[in-house]
């Protein structure tokens, strides 16, 4: 079992606008995070860079970038203990006769090909430790579904499939792995999206980011293969 503190923590998408509030609530809680990021641009994270926060430059749809990180990774810690697979994205607007295969292939890529491969690698290195946590981003879109967003709902319906499988077979291995289902979440790209949604009523990223921090406690570890709703009153 891995202290409550102090733990190895890689958040993929960890500077966009979810993926920041869990960066910050992992290190305020004192554990080392490891931010994982296609663009440099985003390692220009501070004020909230600290020591506790490092930044790490790669594309995670790439597996041999995926694969050489987590080892370096593993080389400089000797340890992986958490994994929040926060990279996805949005593609809707047309209905599945009229969508285009690229926004198909684009949705798998964003969505599901990056969990896949860094809960792939990151399973390979905490088996040996017999010790792990990894949480990925499905969507409420994943079991209520909307027309024109079939590739986006495929997509995170894999997510929530993949989530399933991989928990049953790192069970043996102390190894949770669950996922969060947001529906709208209150970021700074949905308010400039929609203008005039009421705010007050989409879930605040921080408050997305506790309930993925308990997955990563040790009160949490009953729980795996699960797909929790975060929608909250939207
Ligand atoms: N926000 C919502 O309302 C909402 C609702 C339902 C589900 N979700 C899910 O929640 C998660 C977080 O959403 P968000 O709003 O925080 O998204 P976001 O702001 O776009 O953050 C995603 C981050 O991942 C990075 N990224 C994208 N592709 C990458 C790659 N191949 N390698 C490394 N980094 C990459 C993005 O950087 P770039 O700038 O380089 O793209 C961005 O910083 C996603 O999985 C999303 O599908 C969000």
């Amino acid at each position: 079992m891995a202290s409550e503190t102090g733990r190895v923590v890689i958040v993929s998408g960890g500077a966009g606008g979810v993926g920041l509030a869990i960066t910050r609530r992992f290190a305020d809680g004192g554990d080392q995070v490891f931010v994982v990021e296609r663009h440099e641009a985003h390692g220009n994270i501070a004020p909230h860079l600290n020591e506790q926060i490092s930044f790490i430059p790669a594309d995670v749809t790439d597996e041999a970038s995926v694969s050489t990180t987590l080892d370096d990774l593993q080389t400089q810690t000797g340890r992986i203990d958490v994994l929040v697979n926060v990279v996805g994205g949005y593609m809707a607007g047309q209905p599945v006769h009229e969508l285009p295969v690229a926004t198909w292939d684009a949705m798998m890529q964003l969505n599901l090909r990056t969990a896949f491969l860094m809960a792939k690698h990151a399973a390979r290195l905490m088996i040996p430790r017999d010790w792990g946590r990894i949480i990925n981003f499905s969507a409420r879109a994943a079991r209520d579904t909307a027309a024109n967003a079939g590739a986006y709902a495929v997509s995170k319906a894999g997510v929530l499939a993949l989530t399933e499988v991989q928990a049953k077979e790192l069970l043996p291995f102390h190894i949770t792995v669950n996922a969060v289902l947001p529906s709208i979440v209150d970021t700074p790209a949905n308010r400039q999206a929609m203008p005039d949604a009421d705010f007050a009523r989409w879930p605040k990223a921080d408050e997305i980011a506790q309930v993925v921090q308990f997955l990563a406690s040790d009160a949490a570890k009953l729980i795996s293969g699960a797909g929790i709703p975060v929608y909250g009153q939207w």
